[in-house]
């Protein structure tokens, strides 16, 4: 049996990557802040699936989270860098401090968690981490700037170092989904953007199931859906101008 760490596991893509991961048999730590939520996943994990469970409950945008994850659970086999968040609006206009945590949590914390358990991977030459990214990876995106730059920056982070494990037994996947139903959009105050009033929103156990399966693979990449795999592409088909002002409709 092996143990699996799930960030921003009580809702979402993080609580589908827990019930697919509870199903095959691997032990469980699920981070994210809402105690409660992670509580009644954890026992009705354990119930279906016998596997143990244990909670943290951690907010992931602080300096030193990733450390304190590290310290608590010094091993991991399977890492799936799931928690994130956006935040719509004029860059100028949001709060400092809400930017400061939204790269805290999407880029600084993914980035401290790998590195803290990727040297147990290679030494045991087994180990799978997932990050989540998005099709935001691939455009810049105005009125979410940052969410977009930092989701380039997981993709870029991934891709180079799945690059520099090839071989080693260790694989890292990264899933760029398009909007997905889940309480992301809620969250980033996107509900009434085209991107997900107009556009295709997936199905959050579809999204989990593709991401997962791939990372068993060991793909370097998963883009699930078709749509998604067309935006993926844009940056090959239209000029960088254009794409941005695209981009900025979706968004707006
Ligand atoms: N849904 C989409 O349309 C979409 C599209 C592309 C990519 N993604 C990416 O998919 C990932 C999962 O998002 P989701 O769609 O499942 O959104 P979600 O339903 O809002 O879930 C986000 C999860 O992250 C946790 N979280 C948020 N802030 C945290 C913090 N400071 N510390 C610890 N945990 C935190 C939340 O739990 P607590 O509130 O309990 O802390 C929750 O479990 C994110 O990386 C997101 O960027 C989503």
């Amino acid at each position: 049996m092996s143990r699996a760490i799930v960030t921003g596991a009580s809702g979402g893509l993080g609580l589908e990557f827990a019930k697919l991961l509870a199903a095959d048999k691997h032990d469980l730590v699920l981070i994210a802040r809402s105690a409660g939520k992670l509580d009644a996943i954890a026992a009705d994990l354990r119930s279906r699936y016998g596997v143990n469970v244990e909670t943290l409950a951690l907010d992931l945008s602080r300096v030193g989270a990733a450390a304190e994850v590290v310290a608590r659970v010094p091993e991991c086999d399977v890492l799936i860098n799931n928690a994130g968040f956006a935040t719509n609006g004029r860059f100028d206009e949001i709060p400092e401090e809400r930017i400061r945590e939204e790269v805290l949590l999407d880029v600084l914390t993914l980035t401290e968690l790998t590195r803290g358990y990727l040297p147990g991977m290679r030494a045991r030459g087994a180990g799978r981490v997932l990050n989540v990214a998005s099709t935001a990876a691939f455009l810049p995106g105005p009125f979410m700037a940052v969410y977009y730059a930092c989701k380039a920056y997981v993709l870029s982070f991934s891709q180079a170092i799945a690059e520099e494990l090839r071989g080693t037994g260790v694989t890292v996947t990264c899933l760029c989904p398009g909007a997905t139903a889940t309480g992301f959009a809620d969250r980033a105050h996107a509900n009434t953007t085209r991107l997900f009033k107009r556009l295709p929103v997936a199905n959050a156990a579809t999204v989990a199931r593709a991401g997962y399966r791939g990372m068993l693979r060991g793909r370097d990449l998963v883009i699930p859906g078709f749509f998604n795999n067309l935006v993926a592409l844009g940056p090959r088909l239209s000029p960088r101008r254009l794409l941005v002002r695209i981009s900025r409709k979706t968004i707006e």
